[in-house]
This record gives structure tokens, sequence and C-alpha cells, in this order.
């Protein structure tokens, strides 16, 4: 692939390679010297037209430990503010010879969009409501290190799955690894047309946990309602906020997952967010900076090989 713009275009063996090599990466990360070479002498921009704290923090340490260039654009202070579109702000960046452009953006479809334009390779850092990849690998390969496997798991994702481009990547991903799915959520913030996903919708915690293996956590996305319906946050609370006693239907070994950002006492107790015993959020941060080393370590032997083709 020249881009990483979605799970949807990736075949099961491909993403069980990215988690390979991220695997490595994640062994370099814990030695003192942490330097690769796999990008060196490359330049990467990160466009983040949205905010973020995991996701652009783990691609410039990716990058840096790597080797390359890596240029954080300042989106609120750059000519965007002026009104320069979206495309014109890329072909302006892709003049100056970048390789790799991460790039977040509010709308769905942007990212793709921009890649259509650009001679380099294109990173999807979020687009909408639309997909998260980097963020599903990171999931799976937390889950593959955890459970020892990444296929015939039974894997709840829990909450506002309506707008959320992490639990979209995460179903395409687990459901290519032959999982079982289960979503668990308020009828508001489940999507239209789910059941084409092969996945069983619960409304019910206690029901929809029992026996699973893995119990993901997703935020309100308020962001993203549109001014429609936000429920409560006590009520939502009370109904979906994952406590140690909705996790009790799980099977005893279950693991916790969240993408971040959490809020504490809204979708899920501060007390069992950091139970290191049950709670892999910490790794998934770790293995955010893998995963980024190991998608961008990928594209980058493609863009090379692609230059080194004769015109
Ligand atoms: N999970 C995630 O994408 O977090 P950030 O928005 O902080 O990057």
């Amino acid at each position: 692939h020249r881009h990483l713009l979605g799970i949807e275009a990736l075949r099961p063996e491909e993403i069980a390679s990215v988690l390979d090599l991220a695997d490595r990466y994640a062994a370099l990360n814990r030695q003192p010297d942490k330097h690769g070479h796999a990008l060196a002498g490359l330049t990467q921009i990160n466009m983040f037209f949205e905010n973020s704290t995991r996701t652009q923090a783990s691609f410039e340490i990716a990058g840096k430990r790597l080797g390359a260039d890596v240029m954080n654009m300042a989106m609120q202070a750059s000519s965007v503010k002026k009104g320069e579109t979206l495309i014109d702000t890329a072909l302006t960046l892709n003049a100056m010879h970048p390789d790799l452009l991460v790039v977040r953006h509010p709308q769905s479809g942007a990212v793709d969009l921009l890649a259509q334009k650009v001679n380099c390779a294109v990173l999807n850092a979020g687009d909408g409501r639309h997909e998260h990849p980097t963020q599903a690998l990171l999931d799976a390969l937390t889950i593959r290190r955890a459970k020892g496997r990444l296929h015939r798991l039974s894997i709840a994702i829990c909450g506002d799955i309506a707008h959320s481009r992490v639990a979209r990547s995460n179903i395409l991903l687990l459901g290519k690894m032959e999982n079982r799915l289960r979503l668990i959520g308020p009828p508001t913030l489940l999507p239209s047309g789910i059941a084409e996903f092969g996945v069983e919708v619960f409304e019910n915690m206690a029901e929809g946990l029992k026996d699973v293996d893995v119990v993901m956590m997703l935020r309100l996305q308020k962001e993203r309602m549109d001014g429609g319906f936000i429920p409560s946050e006590r009520e939502y609370y009370h109904r979906f906020g994952l406590d140690a006693e909705k996790l009790s239907h799980a099977k005893p070994d279950a693991i916790v997952m969240h993408p971040g950002p959490m809020n504490r006492g809204v979708e899920i107790d501060g007390t069992l967010a950091d139970d290191i015993n049950r709670s892999v959020i910490q790794d998934q941060v770790e293995m955010g900076v893998a995963v980024r080393m190991a998608a961008m370590d990928l594209l980058a032997q493609n863009l090379k090989l692609t230059r080194a083709e004769p015109a």
C-alpha cells in the first residue's frame, strides 16, 4: 500500500505483519538506546486539524526514534486561519517534498481526499467518524500481547459507538481476525445498519459483558453529537459506566481497554481504569508508539521501492 487510510483495505496477513514488526519495535522502545534508522533521511509532517495528545505525541516520537526529520504543523497558527483550504495547505506542504504526511481531520473522508493530491505516503490519524487505523492496530497489538492470540476472542465494545471512528476501525479489524464482537450501548448511540457488520448488539451491560475476554470502553464524543441528544452523565454512568460490579459478568481474566482520552466517572470508574491487574490502558499508549513506528517503516519501504522503479 502507498498510504494507510483505513483498516478496510488491509488483509488479515497484512495486519499480522504490521503487528509482528510493531512487537519488535515495542522491545526496542524498552531499551536504553531506542534509536532505529528505518526513516533516516525522510521528512515527516504531522498535520492535526483536531486536538490530540496520544496520537500526535506518539507519531512524533515514532518518527524521531526511526531517524526522520519530523515537523509538527501548528494548525491553529497556520494559514488555514486565513481561509486556506485543506487541499491548498496540503499542496503547499507537498511542494516541500515530505515523505510521510500524518493527518487528523474532523471531516470523514478528508484524509482520503488529501491523499489523492500529494506525492508522499499519507497516514490517517483519525478522520471524523470514519476511521482511526493506527488506533485499531495498537488495540490489536495490546490484545494479542495480553491474550496470546488475536482470534476467537469474545470482545465487547461499549458506549458511544455511533460517533466513534475508533469503534469502526476496531470492528473492521477484529472482525477480519475472526473474533466474536458485541456492541453495548443505548440505541441513540448505536449506528444504524449495524447488523451488516456481523456483530451482536446489547442495551444491557450485564448481558452484553457475559463471559467476554476483552472489554473496550469508549468516551461520549459530544463534539460529534451535532446538537442531538446528549445523555445525562450521571444516568449514563449508572447504566453504561464500567465498574467492578459490571465487569464481574465478564471472564475473570478479562482485560479492560480505553483508547483515551477517558472521562473518569462517566464511561469508566477511575479506580478500575488504574487497576493494573485488569486495565491495559497504559499498555495501549505504549503500543501506540510501536505500531506507528511499524506503520511508517512499512510505508517508507514501499516508498523507496516505488521511487527506485524506472519511469
Ligand atoms: N486515542 C486517541 O486518538 O487519543 P488522542 O485524541 O489524544 O490522540
